[in-house]
């Protein structure tokens, strides 16, 4: 069985199993002390159990998180789309990305959970990109030992460029086929990429295949938003998944010991309701060798197959359009928090 730790006091966002808002209306900081909601101990999912929070950020509102619609467009939550997406965002990505998502406090934040604090671990860093993350790795594990895999040598081509990551090994391949054997890896982590995996639930199996015995995944991602506008563009996007979504398809990779925490710019001072781009930091571990009890269809996606231009155009001109909205949020948000007398709800 499942647990979720969830960090920061926006915990009661899941209590939406119990008392659904689909106004996705925000509610402050008096309600966390439990007094207008019955306390929580299931969503859908699975149970929960809660832990006391250390809380990083002054927590001030926070909104019931929404469900996701099963099918929206998430234009650019395709392979071909996203390696076009990223032949143009490599060029920017560590200036525009890091500041406004991912703060490197964020990543130290997120990457904790995944337990990375022995020299020899063997790590492999699944959409490891520019290698943003995967510097927070080898500040704990020997370079040597992590591997960076991502679909994008535009992305690649960064990480090779950083000095700290000179004797990592850098790869070119796919998230949902990882070119590596059963049972190789003490540590799998993946930080913003799930969003564009055409299948999920398909990476998170590959996690649990590659792991050995004991392994740890952790996956860091998006979680989707409650106000209606940034649900909107989220949708036309790319994938945003809920938090139960995240802790359904560790459970049914076969991971044990799932476990969830919040993260998030501190200027956002916790609000959470435009949804995040990293927004949660989600790991388990695998308890027998061997491959996923998890079986599979058909891949949803083969790069191999033909696309029509003009299908494939439309989708990136929108999603890439729908994506810039994501880039003026956390703008917005520290205005916000600039503006706002500190421990006041923003
Ligand atoms: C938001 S970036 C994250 C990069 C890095 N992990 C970081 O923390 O900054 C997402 C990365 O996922 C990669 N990606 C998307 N789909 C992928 C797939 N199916 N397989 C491997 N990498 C993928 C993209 O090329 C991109 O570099």
């Amino acid at each position: 069985m499942a647990s979720a730790m969830l960090n920061g006091a926006e915990n009661l966002t899941l209590i939406r199993a119990i008392a659904p808002n689909p106004k996705g209306l925000g509610f402050h900081a008096s309600d966390f002390s439990g007094k207008h909601f019955p306390k929580l101990t299931s969503v859908s999912c699975g149970k929960l159990s809660m832990r006391p929070m250390k809380s990083r950020s002054p927590i001030t509102k926070c909104s019931v998180s929404a469900p996701r619609p099963a099918s929206q467009p998430r234009f650019i939550q395709h392979k071909k789309e996203a390696f076009w997406f990223y032949r143009f965002l490599s060029i920017v990505y560590d200036h525009v990305i890091n500041p406004g998502h991912w703060t490197e406090d964020m990543r130290d934040d997120a990457l904790e959970p995944a337990d990375l604090y022995t020299r020899n671990l063997t790590v492999v860093d699944v959409g490891g990109g520019t290698g943003f993350t995967t510097l927070g790795i080898v500040k704990h594990v020997d370079a040597k030992n992590v591997t960076i895999l991502d679909q994008s040598p535009h992305q690649l081509e960064k990480a090779k460029q950083k000095e700290p990551l000179k004797d990592c090994k850098i790869i070119e391949g796919d998230a949902e086929d990882l070119p590596f054997p059963t049972d190789f890896v003490d540590r799998y982590v993946s930080a913003g990429s799930i969003e564009y995996w055409p299948d999920p639930q398909r990476g998170i199996r590959e996690a649990y295949r590659v792991l050995r015995l004991g392994g740890k995944a952790c996956l860091i991602g998006p979680v989707y938003p409650t106000f209606w506008l940034s649900r909107f563009f989220a949708d036309v996007w790319m994938l945003f998944p809920t938090e139960e979504e995240y802790i359904d398809w560790f459970q049914k990779a076969g991971f044990k010991d799932v476990q969830l925490k919040r993260i998030g710019p501190k200027w956002y001072r916790g609000v959470r309701r435009h949804g995040l781009i990293m927004g949660c930091s989600v790991t388990g571990i695998k308890p027998a060798s061997g491959d996923s009890p998890l079986q599979l269809g058909p891949k949803a996606e083969d790069v191999s197959e033909p696309v029509n231009p003009f299908v494939f155009f439309s989708r990136f001109i929108l999603g890439a359009l729908a994506a810039t909205y994501y880039v003026l949020v956390p703008i917005y948000m520290w205005i916000k928090d600039l503006i706002t007398p500190k421990g006041q709800p923003i």
